[in-house]
């Protein structure tokens, strides 16, 4: 079809949607990278600045992969996708790098080797919009905001975009088992189909791909922590291999995760020692057969002397001579160990929460170069709300690597709405020297992972993954967000949260300003509610065993304390809360671990910040909080609050409905739904759990629980996602 006529054709569908038509439905799966015909207005604006495609004659698939981008981008806009030639004319977009003839070395200035800069400008005489980097990956990162920027502004102004990325790492973790279960995961199977593989390629792969291209996540780890040793076996390598394949030309490289006794389980090796020379030769001749694989194969995540996994202890040896063994192994080609330091020893009776800072902080200094510590923003596991770990700026000498949960293991699974870029934010703003930086820059875990905090290295941000085989890839449509904001808080970690949801919602749902405002709104109230109905004020851990999915606070029969509810909130009839202050005062003495200012602040009921109170205090029921109510009474009117904020987020979505296709909307109404009752029930099976212990009235006004606590108690859920 001629370009005017489908240019027609658009303009009277758009018309026709403005006049009052219910958008078409959408099944989720084109994710925040729609493309969808543009209203006459906006493509007229748009048309005569995208008329070609303008790229160097030296080809490369990563160059391929930002043409191809662009014509589907400006394709799906306009009807007709332009045209690629080498010849410079007028309207046409100019990918440009510095040899490029007529290139302007100012538009290249600072870029580095990721960075982009994208104007309109004249080039050869001609008007033009130009998409300058140094290298083709950043082409491709310029590509994706050329996109952006039209998809979130309707091509209202001219692009005038510059940026480079803060962290030079910025990786998805997948927890996929080679069976395609996934742990933790709420959007169906594993999209990686290990059976098929190598021979057969989805074509999700490479829509995976471009998504992840266009929030600049350069790395996934494929497979899950709880590691196999069979994923280092010739016929796996083979299948990371097709998968590399398919995800370099948008710049992602694979890593994978290890079993630490791999070599012995293969019987390879009579020991795991890592100081064993056959033990440290396997793992060489192993990286090398990875690396004759996969080129560019990134390296190795490691979950040791972890909940069960083997590691280096079994041999009496460190977590800094096992990591170093296999930094060796992967140093000669480049590649990195990335150790986490997700542990909790089982014999050791001290709060679970200070334990990766007893283990790690001795070890500072004796890592190798190429090893980064792996840490979970709080110290306990991705609650809805924790302090920021305290390992962060307390290991000097070596790097660290953020871990966030992008699935919500612990935050209503893919059924509840909760935008995590307000969690993700808060961690990395948070400052962890208070009042040093004053009058200067604030000690921030952002600084801490580029680097400038303690002028150490930049590292950068891990995402556990919620992406699934659901046709709308993260089990919910809003769980795509927290998708997105991973993405876009790892380029950027200031890029602020709101900013990206409503970036996010614009691009997902519709430019119009009202659906921008409101499912921003509702984003950004989401994961206080959770917070406010699940853990107030600084609770955690009183989830279902095992599957995390709803109530359990009275849970007291687990083999190990620290896998109790009753461990976490310890309430009995004078009060409630974990006492952390100093050993001195009673308490497990973590809150002495974060530096010296920090400490100060949480030793003291009265400076620690209200929203962490029972994290680190036991108090008495009575207790004065700051809106003036006893501690009793706040916690009933939190648990009400979070259950009354979600009633609004239903309210919010149901006045969007003219403006949203059908499909989306009533598949995020149903959830809310479920969302509401849900809410109900933790506020309930909480209240009627706390005050079997304490013995008080409920505060005056405050419904009773709607049933008794035994009915909440005897509440089984078989076949839970994402568990065993
Ligand atoms: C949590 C989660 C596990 C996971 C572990 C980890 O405990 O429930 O499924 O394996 O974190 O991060 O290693």
């Amino acid at each position: 079809m001629r370009f005017f006529t489908r240019l027609l054709l658009s303009v009277l569908f758009c018309t026709c949607a403005s006049a009052g038509a219910a958008p078409a439905s959408e099944d989720g799966y084109d994710l925040w990278l729609r493309y969808r015909a543009l209203p006459a207005a906006e493509a007229a604006r748009l048309a005569p600045h995208a008329r070609a495609i303008v790229a160097p004659a030296t080809t490369s698939p990563m160059l391929d992969a930002a043409i191809g981008e662009l014509q589907r981008g400006v394709g799906g806009w306009l009807g007709t996708a332009p045209a690629r030639t080498d010849e410079v004319r007028a309207g046409a977009i100019v990918l440009a790098m510095p040899a490029t003839r007529g290139a302007t070395a100012a538009w290249f200035d600072g870029l580095g080797q990721e960075g982009y800069r994208v104007l309109r400008t004249r080039l050869e005489g001609q008007s033009v919009t130009v998409i300058a980097a140094n290298t083709d990956r950043g082409l491709l990162y310029g590509s994706f905001a050329y996109l952006r920027g039209i998809a979130t502004d309707g091509a209202q102004k001219a692009p005038d975009l510059r940026s480079t990325p803060r962290l030079p790492l910025r990786l998805l973790n997948h927890w996929d088992d080679l069976n395609r279960h996934v742990e933790r995961g709420y959007a169906g199977a594993s999209i990686w189909h290990w059976w098929n593989l190598p021979d057969i390629l989805d074509q999700r792969y490479t829509d995976y791909a471009r998504a992840n291209a266009s929030l600049g996540i350069n790395g996934a780890v494929l497979n899950n922590v709880n590691a196999k040793p069979d994923i280092l076996t010739a016929p796996f390598i083979a299948k990371a291999a097709a998968l590399a394949n398919v995800l370099r030309p948008y710049g992602i490289k694979v890593y994978l995760s290890v079993r630490w006794s791999t070599p012995l389980e293969l019987k390879a090796t009579a020991t795991a020692d890592p100081l064993d020379p056959a033990v440290a030769a396997w793992w060489r001749a192993k990286s090398d057969e990875l690396y004759a694989a996969i080129p560019d194969f990134g390296g190795f995540l490691v979950k040791a002397n972890s909940e069960g996994q083997p590691g280096p202890h079994d041999y009496h040896r460190s977590h800094a001579e096992g990591a170093n063994m296999l930094a060796r192994a992967v140093a000669p080609h480049g590649g990195i160990v990335m150790w986490r330091a997700f542990v909790y020893s089982e014999d050791k009776p001290t709060d679970r929460a200070r334990q990766a800072f007893d283990q790690f902080t001795p070890l500072d200094g004796q890592f190798d170069k190429n090893v980064i510590v792996q840490v979970k923003n709080g110290p306990i596991d991705f609650q809805p709300r924790e302090p920021v770990h305290p390992l962060f700026g307390a290991m000097p000498r070596t790097p660290l690597l953020m871990e966030f949960q992008i699935t919500k293991e612990y935050l209503g699974f893919s059924t509840h709405l909760a935008y995590l870029g307000t969690m993700f934010e808060e961690t990395l703003r948070t400052d962890l020297r208070p009042g040093i930086g004053a009058g200067g820059q604030a000690a921030t875990v952002t600084r801490v992972l580029d680097g400038t905090l303690d002028h150490g290295q930049a590292t950068g941000m891990a995402g556990v993954a919620n992406i699934g085989t659901d046709r709308n890839w993260s089990g919910s449509h809003f769980d795509q967000a927290n998708w997105y904001v991973f993405g876009r808080l790892a380029w950027n970690p200031e890029a602020g949260a709101e900013a990206i949801a409503r970036e996010w919602a614009a691009q997902t749902f519709s430019r119009a300003p009202r659906v921008v405002d409101t499912v921003s709104a509702m984003m950004m109230a989401s994961r206080e509610a959770v917070v406010d109905y699940m853990t107030p004020l600084g609770l955690h851990h009183v989830m279902g065993t095992g599957h995390h999915h709803g109530p359990a606070p009275w849970v007291d029969n687990l083999a190990r304390p620290d896998w109790n509810p009753v461990y976490y909130h310890r309430a009995d009839k004078a009060g409630i809360g974990f006492d952390r202050t100093a050993h001195g005062k009673g308490g497990s003495g973590s809150a002495g671990q974060y530096a010296p200012a920090l400490a100060r602040l949480y030793e003291d009921p009265a400076s620690t910040p209200e929203n962490l109170l029972l994290w680190f205090h036991h108090l008495p029921w009575t207790y004065t909080t700051r809106s003036g109510r006893p501690l009793w009474d706040e916690l009933v009117h939190r648990y009400d609050a979070g259950v009354t904020a979600v009633a609004a987020m239903q309210k919010q979505w149901d006045s969007l409905a003219p403006y949203i296709d059908p499909q989306r909307h009533a598949d995020t109404a149903q959830r809310l739904k479920v969302q509401h009752r849900e809410a109900l029930w933790w506020r309930d099976a909480s209240i009627a759990y706390f005050q079997s212990i304490n013995g008080l009235p409920l505060p005056a006004g405050a419904r009773a629980p709607a049933q008794s606590l035994d009915d909440y108690k005897a509440l089984k859920f078989p076949y839970p996602p994402g568990n065993g």
